[in-house]
């Protein structure tokens, strides 16, 4: 199918919060997508993972240690323990009592209050994992307003195998050799390369949008470099700062 991604000639910078608005929020919460918003992104990126009796939880480290005020692995953590922990407290006292969400409670959040998610499926999941995931995105009724990401090659088989219905991006951090027969093969809506891979070939942008493919950048938060990836053509960009990539894009 082509790529709605794809951006049309002259609009801006598709604006993506890594980990919600997460130098002004703490990453990862529902009150740091909520800044996200209030500065102008409509997607927010997101890392999930499973608790020990696996529901799809939304964390980017594999503890809990850093951004929390409790101490484990998600993976050794039930969903009850990770229900009792603060979430916020470590960013700032503002922010005691934030939960670290379930994907069900961000999926739930996003499609009350408006809000498109770029899911990064966190390290290696097994085809029952991943079918967790997907049945929340289809309980939510949110198919149309997530894109999967991963770099896990297999993630995104199980994904594209169980739900066929969803756009999925490939998360590199060096380019392939052939980008677009790797896009291919994995019927990928967009390829997500990091900002210094793209820098080093940045005319794999065309071939890739003349497959049908968009690009999608990770984590770019200068106005140096988001004028450089305007000017190679890419879609998307996930940045740090979605505020300050909103009003850049607002500006010109
Ligand atoms: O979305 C891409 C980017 O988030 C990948 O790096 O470590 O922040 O998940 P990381
Ligand atoms: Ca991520």
């Amino acid at each position: 199918r082509p790529s709605v991604w794809i951006r049309p000639d002259g609009a801006p910078l598709r604006v993506v919060a890594h980990r919600g608005a997460s130098l002004v929020a703490p990453e990862n919460t529902l009150v740091g997508d909520e800044a996200a918003r209030r500065g102008g992104a409509w997607w927010i990126e997101s890392d999930v993972q499973p608790s020990r009796d696996g529901v799809p939880h939304v964390l980017h480290d594999s503890t809990v240690d850093r951004t929390t005020d409790g101490r484990g692995a998600i993976r050794d953590l039930t969903a009850a323990e990770l229900r009792g922990l603060d979430a916020g407290s470590w960013f700032g006292a503002q922010y005691a009592g934030q939960h670290l969400p379930t994907l069900a409670a961000q999926l739930e959040d996003l499609s009350t209050r408006g809000g498109n998610l770029l899911l990064e499926i966190k390290g290696p999941h097994t085809r029952r994992q991943v079918a967790r995931i997907i049945t929340e995105i289809r309980s939510h009724r949110m198919t149309d307003r997530v894109l999967v990401q991963s770099f896990d090659v297999n993630a995104l088989r199980h994904t594209r195998e169980l739900a066929p219905e969803l756009a999925l991006g490939l998360l590199r951090g060096t380019l392939d050799a052939d980008p677009v027969a790797v896009s291919k093969e994995l019927s990928l809506t967009s390829y997500n390369p990091s900002d210094a891979a793209l820098a080093d070939r940045p005319a794999v942008v065309g071939d890739l949008h003349d497959a049908g493919v968009a690009v999608t950048v990770w984590t770019v938060d200068t106005a140096t470099r988001w004028r450089a990836l305007l000017a190679a053509g890419v879609d998307a960009v996930i940045t740090n700062r979605p505020a300050e990539l909103s009003g850049w894009n607002a500006a010109r």
